[in-house]
């Protein structure tokens, strides 16, 4: 397949989204880029497509009517779906897993079976489908008891219960109220896990593998990790307080014996594989895992990737993916996420933003749109929940921080809020 001036349409509409045609416009292949939907940033690198990410039928009509040479297939609800076996079957060339290699993420009942047969790391657990199994189960545990919805439910389905009652109310939410509709048919149970939360994510064509430097995101939406779990607050990495020897542990215990699991299960993964782990006094243990690239991660990840990532993405669809190194910058990065007031509650739209440019006058900083459009009067307004990621880079993870909080300070709109505390948590793991 020929690389240069490739025609690429890029799923999705987030600042994972805009990173990545960021990066893809680095390329010395010139690629052509396209977002379906996109946002107000990614309509500065290439045409927004007005098609929405789960319009699997209108998708494939665009790319055969454009000549798209690759689609990219981003966020997780278009894979739970089954974008990619779609696409294959028309024969067009396709980035990411299959609909039943994506189940990892949209079934956690089956992610954690599939842990236990593997004997992965992860914590102790039963899925039930029966309220009486399930209280059952519940009183033989210690507190707090983890609750989730094995289903996808934009991170809401987990519940934290501190006390037994807590727990079974949330059972009884999932299980018989159906507060989560189809995504709580089956409920998983397990014990709850302590130690410090990263995130891994690695390129998989199937056979081989590249891991990338790990990360942290910083889910709750105040500081220090309180309220609401949110898509995410801000990331970043490498992460200073995971030695070579825990990376190591994790890619050989964790990445690499999933991808081998996935294999032999006859469910080849391809794409970018993100188990979510918790560094125990055990050791790393997973909990979670996601079919697709992380946000704000990939914001983050983007601003070290050296490697051309249209050569690595053509690489995975042609599954030659062991001929290629992937290499990473020296040094650190970071995101910090403005959100629109009331997020991940209630928001309004409609707000005028101002001082990305004065932002991006350092030139270690990059501004990636999520939620932005712009409105009739070419003013640039919010859109949505997580409006924008000021990403920085850095040659110490200070530094980084430094620099983009300095970039926050000129970015303004009504309502904004962001953690001041981005990696500050990592930071003091050094001390
Ligand atoms: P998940 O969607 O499974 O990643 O869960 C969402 C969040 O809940 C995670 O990011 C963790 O912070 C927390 N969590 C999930 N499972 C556990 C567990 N077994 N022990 C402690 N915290 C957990
Ligand atoms: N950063 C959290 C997620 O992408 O799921």
């Amino acid at each position: 397949m020929q690389l240069n001036n490739q025609k690429v349409l890029i799923i999705g509409s987030g600042g994972r989204e805009h990173s990545i045609g960021w990066k893809l416009k680095q390329s010395e292949h010139n690629p052509v880029l396209y977002f379906a939907p996109g946002n107000a940033g990614t309509a500065n690198i290439g045409t927004n497509v007005n098609i929405k990410a789960t319009d699997i039928s209108g998708l494939l009509e665009f790319v055969k009517k454009e000549k798209i040479d690759l689609t990219l297939a981003i966020p997780d609800d278009p894979l739970a779906l089954g974008i990619v076996d779609e696409f294959r079957k028309s024969d067009f060339r396709i980035w990411g897993p299959t609909k039943d290699a994506a189940k990892l993420e949209w079934s956690k009942a089956y992610s954690k079976k599939f842990m236990e047969e593997h004997n992965l790391p992860t914590a102790k657990f039963k899925v039930v489908t029966d309220f009486e199994d399930g209280i059952k189960y519940m009183e033989s545990m210690s507190l707090p008891i983890v609750v989730k919805a094995s289903g996808l439910a934009l991170g809401k389905g987990v519940i934290i219960a501190e006390t037994l009652d807590e727990a079974k109310t949330a059972l009884e939410d999932m299980l018989v109220n159906k507060k989560f509709g189809n995504a709580g048919e089956e409920v998983v149970i397990e014990e709850f896990m302590e130690g410090p939360e990263i995130s891994t994510h690695a390129f998989s064509d199937g056979v081989s593998s590249q891991a990338f430097p790990p990360s942290q995101d910083h889910k709750r939406i105040g500081e220090g990790d309180t309220g609401l779990n949110t898509g995410g607050m801000g990331t970043i990495a490498p992460l200073p307080f995971v030695d070579e020897g825990t990376f190591m542990q994790i890619k050989n215990t964790i990445i690499l014996s999933t991808l081998v699991g996935m294999e032999h299960d006859g469910v080849p993964f391809e794409g970018v594989l993100y188990p979510g782990l918790m560094l125990t006094k055990d050791g790393p243990k997973i909990l979670e895992y996601n079919a697709r690239f992380g946000d704000p991660e990939t914001q983050t990840y983007m601003r070290l990737l050296k490697t051309d990532l249209l050569e690595i993405f053509n690489a995975i669809v042609n599954k030659e993916l062991s001929m290629y190194k992937v290499d990473w910058n020296e040094g650190f990065a970071c995101t910090i996420i403005l959100a629109s007031g009331g997020y991940p509650g209630d928001y309004e739209k409609g707000k005028v933003i101002s001082g990305i440019g004065d932002a991006e006058q350092d030139n270690d900083i990059v501004v990636f749109h999520a939620g932005t459009k712009l409105n009739e009067n070419g003013e640039l307004i919010t859109n949505g929940g997580r409006v924008l990621g000021v990403s920085a880079i850095g040659e110490t993870l200070e530094e980084a921080l430094a620099k983009a909080y300095k970039a926050v300070a000129k970015i303004s709109f009504e309502g904004m809020q962001y953690r001041k505390d981005i990696g500050k948590k990592a930071l003091s793991l050094l001390k």
